[in-house]
């Protein structure tokens, strides 16, 4: 996660196939299917609903594409690259299907809204179009395929979260997950194709929400991230059953309170927060626990005004700027980090530089940074034209790296002699002799093992002694 990711979404470090270890006899299940996800953690969590929908439909994951007999690719539409890579991807598929008589190859996700039934058109080889708010009607959709109809479902729904659907966790660590909350945007960011493919905001069923993360922690998980585009403007009003009892709204910072309250032993961390609508009262709840990771994605996409106001984020340079003292001055060791965007519509070297500005302002602890990428249907390209020659994009876009890249070092210095407590998360990627683990600001910190019986999950005290851009080096302190 700390790794500096240009034109990448959140977490495409996680990128990759995903599966469910089979569970007993390897034949009970009548069908294998494959799942590969693309994009934000949302779109992760997705496809661990899907595995769970078609598990109880008696198909079981695999992660050997050859074995399968479906295979689902959960795609992005928010940059045109992230698209390419899945066409790349689908070309692949389309091999294997050739040599596999009756295999069938499904597209899920934001690329499969955007473009709809256009996509069997596009692609002959694809058999199942499903949007993300459609992925009840899978198993329904897969019979239609298999009797060799095309299956398309991409209607958005007002109210579909899933709230009942335990998810199956397909490659975890077994110490963190994530949890949806919430799923859509009201936002209209002009630049954001997000609205478009994954329809209006709604907020999840609270109690299912708490006994997910109930749930995960029985079964050792150390960790939720609660997920939502705009996780501060969850809201959610319970049924009320008794006649004349108010109801109660839960907003997000009570649900994080509640969520807190599971146990001590559980960290619990969020994203996005939205520069506009996260509370104080956030902040406040955030300093009060210690297990609410001290840690925020604050995205600031442009540090211009005038920038700021054609992307329709409705807060200014000095707005944002003054949440970044806020977050400082109630949580004085908080994590900051962000997503910018170089080279928007008519932006000049003088917006340019004040991106740089706002960045040195936040020193942000990591970034990520992409160049604009127009996308159909969005405000922006109805509106504006994409007028900053791709030369300039890049080159900006390089800069805000090398800032970044100056910025985290810098912030990794500030640590040198600290003790932070560590949450182990597994193996180091270099050695088995080291473990990895994050401290509540969410750096990686990387330390020997030595001769402590310690295990993944556990929690740890590291005196960091080294640093490099990316990660804290230390050692365990008694
Ligand atoms: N809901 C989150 C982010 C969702 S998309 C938020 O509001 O912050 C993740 C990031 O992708 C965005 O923050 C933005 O920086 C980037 N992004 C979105 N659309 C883009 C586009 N058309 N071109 C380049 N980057 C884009
Ligand atoms: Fe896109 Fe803006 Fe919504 Fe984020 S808040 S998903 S950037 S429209
Ligand atoms: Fe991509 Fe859809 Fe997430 S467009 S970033 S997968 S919400």
């Amino acid at each position: 996660m700390l790794d500096f990711v240009t034109d990448k979404t959140h977490n495409e470090a996680r990128q990759g196939e995903a599966y469910a270890p089979f569970s007993g006899d390897p034949n009970q299940y009548k069908k294998r299917f494959y799942i590969e996800s693309y994009g934000c953690q949302m779109n992760f969590a997705d496809s661990e609903i899907v595995a769970s929908i078609l598990n109880k439909e008696g198909f079981g994951a695999t992660r050997n594409l050859e074995e399968a007999d479906l295979i689902f690719i959960n795609t992005c539409s928010i940059r045109e690259k992230a698209e390419q890579t899945v066409r790349k991807r689908l070309t692949e598929f389309r091999k294997l299907k050739e040599q596999k008589k009756g295999m069938l190859v499904g597209v899920l996700g934001c690329m499969a809204e955007r473009l709809k039934s256009k996509f069997l058109e596009e692609e002959k080889l694809v058999d199942i179009v499903v949007g993300p708010d459609a992925y009840r009607t899978l198993p329904g959709l897969v019979e239609e395929a298999e009797s060799g109809q095309k299956a398309v479902n991409v209607l958005l729904s007002r109210e579909e979260t899933y709230a009942d659907i335990s998810p199956v966790r397909l490659d975890s660590n077994g110490v963190s997950a994530f949890v949806s909350i919430m799923r859509g945007c009201n936002n209209m960011c002009s630049f954001c194709v997000v609205p478009f493919t994954r329809g209006r905001e709604r907020s999840r069923d609270v109690s299912s929400i708490i006994r997910e993360c109930r749930d995960l922690f029985e079964k050792g998980f150390k960790e939720v991230t609660l997920l939502g585009q705009n996780v501060d403007s969850y809201y959610y009003t319970p049924e009320s059953t008794q006649i004349n009892s108010p109801e109660t709204p839960v907003t997000f910072a009570m649900l994080l309170e509640q969520v807190a309250l599971i146990s001590p032993e559980l960290r619990v961390r969020f994203s996005t927060s939205h520069p506009k609508d996260i509370t104080d009262d956030v902040l406040h709840t955030m300093a009060r626990y210690e297990n609410i990771c001290k840690y925020i994605h604050l995205p600031v996409q442009s540090g211009s005004s005038r920038i700021l106001q054609l992307m329709n984020r409705t807060y200014t340079r000095e707005w944002y700027m003054a949440k970044v003292d806020r977050i400082r001055q109630i949580m004085p060791d908080c994590g900051i980090s962000s997503d910018i965007i170089a080279g928007f519509c008519t932006e000049t070297e003088e917006d340019h530089k004040d991106t740089l500005s706002v960045m040195e302002y936040s020193r942000y602890d990591m970034s990520y940074m992409f160049f604009y990428s127009e996308r159909p249907g969005t405000l922006a390209e109805r509106r504006y034209t994409d007028d900053v020659p791709i030369e300039v994009k890049k080159r900006r876009l390089q800069e805000i790296v090398e800032l970044q890249n100056r910025l985290s070092q810098e912030s990794n210095k500030k640590d040198l002699g600290k003790t932070f407590k560590v949450l182990i998360e597994g193996d180091s990627k270099r050695s088995d002799k080291d473990w990895m683990g994050r401290n509540s600001q969410n750096k990686v910190v990387v330390f020997a093992k030595e001769n402590y019986a310690l295990k993944k999950g556990d929690y740890v005290n590291v005196k960091v002694e080294d640093c490099t851009q990316a990660t804290l080096l230390g050692k365990i302190v008694k």
